[in-house]
C-alpha cells in the first residue's frame, strides 16, 4: 500500500483498535497493517467487538466497516511483531500489547528503527524502565508514550487555566476516581496479575500521577500511600489506593483511586491562590451518580476562592471528553506531530516519572512511610 503518508501498524487489537481508527482517519499517516495473536479479534474489522469488553470502542467505527476483512480494506495482516518489524515499508508502530511485554516489544521495535507510539506504562518495574531508558534517550527515531488523558479537552482547559495564571499560584491538586473493576477478559488475564500489570498503582494510577504533573506543571517530590485489597476476587493486588503527595518547590496533591464501583466518576480539582477549577467526568450519558440529571460527559467549573456559585464560569463537554475519543485524538495528534517533527505530548521523562511515582507509592504502602522520588 502506498498511501503517500507515514505507514503505521498497530500491534495488539484491544485498545489498539482506537489507534487503528485514528490512523484510518489521519491526514498524516495511514493504517498500513495490524498484528494480533487472537484469531477472533483479527478475523474482521469488528472482530474485537464480537466478544469481550472492548465494545466501548465500537462507536469509533462506522457500522459498514465492522464485517469487512482488514485485507479487503488494503490493510496488511501480520502474523507476528517480528514480521511487522522486518517490513521496510512500515514507518510507525503502535505497541498496544499487555504492560509486562512493553520493554521486550519496545527493544525489538527500537532495533528496527521504526517510529514508536507505546501504550502506557513504559514498564512495570523501575529496574526494567531504567535499563531501557538510555536506549530510548539515544534512539535516533521518534518515540512517544500514549497518555491519552493529556488530550481530553477538559484537561487541556485545566492546564491552560494554570499556565495563563488565572488560578494564581497552584497550591494543591486532587483527583478522585471511582470506577468499576478491571475487566477479566484481557488476554491470558494479564491485568489480574501484579507480575503482568504492576497492580492498580502502575496499571492505571500512572495516568493520575501523569495528570498531577501535566496539569500543574509541578514535579512530584514524595508520596505517602495506603492501599486496601480483598474486594475483587481473582486479582492479586490492591483494589483501593489513597495517595497523599508533596510537590517539589511547594504544594500538595491527593489521589484517591478505587476499583470498587458500579458506575464511574472522575473528579479533578486545582486549588489556586485566586481561583479554583473543578472538573468532573462521566463515562456514560446517564450516570446513576447524578440521578441521570445531566446529559454532558464532562464539566469544568472555575470560580474565585470564597466566591458564590453565581461567580462560577461553567463549560460542558460531549463525547470528546470520553476515553475512546481521547485515545483516537491523541493518536491523531501523534501522527501530526510525527509528520511535522514537533515535540510530542508525553515522552521518556514522563513515562519514567509517572512510573516512579506509582512504584514509590507501592513502597510507601508496604513500609508505612513517605517515600521521596529520585
Ligand atoms: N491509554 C489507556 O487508557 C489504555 C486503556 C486500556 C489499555 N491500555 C494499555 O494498552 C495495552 C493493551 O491493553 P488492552 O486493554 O488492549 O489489553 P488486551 O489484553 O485486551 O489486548 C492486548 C492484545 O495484545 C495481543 N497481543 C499480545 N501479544 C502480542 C504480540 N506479540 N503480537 C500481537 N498481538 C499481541 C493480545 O492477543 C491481545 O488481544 C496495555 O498496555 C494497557 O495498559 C491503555
Amino acid at each position: 500500500m502506498n498511501c503517500g503518508k507515514k505507514r503505521a501498524v498497530v500491534v495488539g487489537l484491544g485498545i489498539g483498535m482506537a489507534h487503528a481508527r485514528a490512523y484510518m482517519e489521519s491526514d498524516y499517516a495511514c493504517l498500513y497493517g495490524v498484528s494480533e495473536l487472537n484469531p477472533v479479534r483479527l478475523s474482521k474489522v469488528g472482530g474485537t467487538f464480537s466478544e469481550g469488553n472492548m465494545i466501548c470502542l465500537r462507536q469509533l467505527f462506522p457500522d459498514d466497516l465492522l464485517d469487512r476483512k482488514w485485507e479487503d480494506l488494503g490493510v496488511k495482516v501480520f502474523a507476528s511483531l517480528d514480521d511487522v518489524l522486518a517490513d521496510p515499508d512500515v514507518d510507525i508502530v503502535s505497541i498496544c500489547t499487555p504492560d509486562y511485554l512493553h520493554p521486550e516489544h519496545l527493544r525489538k521495535a527500537m532495533a528496527s528503527g521504526k517510529d514508536i507510539l507505546l501504550e502506557k506504562p513504559l514498564a512495570i518495574t523501575l529496574d526494567e524502565a531504567r535499563s531501557i531508558e538510555p536506549e530510548i534517550r539515544s534512539y535516533g527515531h521518534d518515540f512517544a508514550i500514549a497518555y491519552e488523558f493529556r488530550s481530553i479537552p477538559p484537561v487541556v482547559h485545566l492546564r491552560k487555566l494554570v499556565q495563563s495564571g488565572e488560578l494564581g499560584e497552584v497550591k494543591a491538586f486532587s483527583l478522585y476516581h471511582f470506577r468499576t473493576p478491571f475487566k477479566r477478559d484481557k488476554w491470558n488475564h494479564w491485568i489480574q496479575k501484579k507480575a503482568c500489570s504492576g497492580g492498580l498503582l502502575v496499571e492505571e494510577t500512572c495516568h493520575w500521577f501523569d495528570l498531577a504533573r501535566f496539569i500543574t506543571g509541578k514535579e512530584i517530590d514524595s508520596v505517602n500511600c495506603v492501599t486496601e485489597g480483598g474486594i475483587n476476587e481473582g486479582f492479586d493486588f490492591e483494589d483501593i489506593a489513597y495517595v497523599n503527595g508533596k510537590y517539589a518547590g511547594g504544594g500538595v496533591f491527593q489521589i484517591s483511586h478505587a476499583l470498587t464501583g458500579f458506575d464511574f466518576s472522575l473528579q479533578l480539582t486545582v486549588h489556586g491562590t485566586k481561583k479554583v477549577a473543578w472538573c468532573n467526568f462521566k463515562e456514560t450519558k446517564s450516570s446513576s451518580l447524578d440521578a441521570g440529571q445531566t446529559d454532558y460527559y464532562a464539566v469544568v467549573s472555575v470560580g474565585p476562592v470564597g466566591g458564590g456559585v453565581e461567580d462560577a464560569s461553567v463549560t460542558t463537554y460531549g463525547l470528546e471528553a470520553t476515553e475512546p475519543w481521547a485515545i483516537k485524538e491523541q493518536v491523531l495528534n501523534y501522527c501530526r506531530e510525527n509528520a511535522l517533527g514537533k515535540p510530542h505530548g508525553a515522552g521518556v521523562d514522563d513515562g519514567m516519572k509517572s512510573l516512579e511515582a506509582a512504584l514509590c507509592s507501592q513502597e510507601s504502602a508496604k513500609t508505612g512511610a513517605a517515600v521521596k522520588l529520585s
